[in-house]
């Protein structure tokens, strides 16, 4: 018999108790950013120092020995260790907590704050300090053609086919401190769901997504640990698919 296995996706709520600004929250990132200008291909090609700038902050702020993982990422780290079956987690975080709390099997698909990319030659590289137009890429030897290795909006998220492989296959999909506003990740929910999948959402504010059949109430730090004990304690049975 297959192992039941779970995907959890986790958003900016994750990281906010360890001190990371959440995006859409009233003091959140995108109220002092305009994305058009921070978070697009767009906004690079006009002014890459301001985007450099931008996620300069992001990279120190990571790196600051005060932002650690908190009772939630290092709960679901135990779960990939604990449960019986496979556990992946989806990142749409590039902070770096959730390798740091013990997760292995981690896909980040909106790109990492500690890695930066080569335009000319695709290649990345682990990135620990600040960079600027006139910072020389190590490949090329070239000034200028460094982008951090983050996916902006309009860009395709990494490790998609990998993702739909492993939401088609799961038991049990859990969304953890997501506003749900940033597809694809934000239909991951109804796919888990019409491949079978019990859905249960972690979040203080609910996004009323009709697909999620379970919501816990609370802040990430409370209701992840939590959830993890009963995950680890009574392995789910998996639904009928209700696409044939
Ligand atoms: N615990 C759990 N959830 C929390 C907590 C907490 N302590 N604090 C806030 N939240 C929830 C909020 O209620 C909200 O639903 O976290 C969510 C954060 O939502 P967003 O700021 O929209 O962040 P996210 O969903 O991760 O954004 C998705 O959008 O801007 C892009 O690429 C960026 O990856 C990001 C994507």
């Amino acid at each position: 018999m297959e192992s039941p296995s779970i995907v959890v996706l986790t958003g900016a709520g994750i990281s906010a108790e360890s001190g990371i600004k959440t995006f859409r929250a009233g003091d959140g990132l995108w109220e002092n950013h305009p994305i058009d200008k921070v978070a697009t291909p767009e906004g690079f090609r006009k002014d890459p120092s301001l985007v450099h700038q931008f996620y300069n902050e992001r990279r120190a702020q990571i790196l600051d020995p005060a932002i650690t993982p908190n009772a939630a990422h290092k709960a679901l780290a135990q779960l990939e260790s604990d449960y019986p079956g496979p556990v992946w987690v989806v990142t749409q975080n590039i902070d770096n907590l959730h390798e740091r709390a013990g997760s292995k099997n981690l896909i980040h698909m909106h790109g990492e704050i500690l890695k930066i990319r080569c335009k000319k030659t695709e290649q990345v590289f682990a990135c620990h300090e600040s960079i600027s137009t006139e910072s020389n890429c190590s490949c090329c030897q070239r000034s200028g053609t460094l982008r951090p290795h983050i996916v902006w909006f309009g860009e395709m998220p990494f490790q998609m086919d990998e993702i739909y492989h492993h939401l088609g296959k799961a038991h049990l999909f859990i969304s953890i401190g997501t506003s749900g506003n940033v597809y694809p990740a934000a239909g991951f929910v109804e796919h888990a769901r019409e491949c079978g999948a019990r859905c249960i959402e972690v979040n203080p504010n609910p996004t009323y997504n009709p697909n999620f059949e379970d919501f816990r109430q609370g802040v990430a730090t409370v209701e992840v640990p939590k959830l993890v004990n009963e995950l680890i304690n009574n392995v789910p049975k998996r639904n009928t698919p209700e696409i044939p």
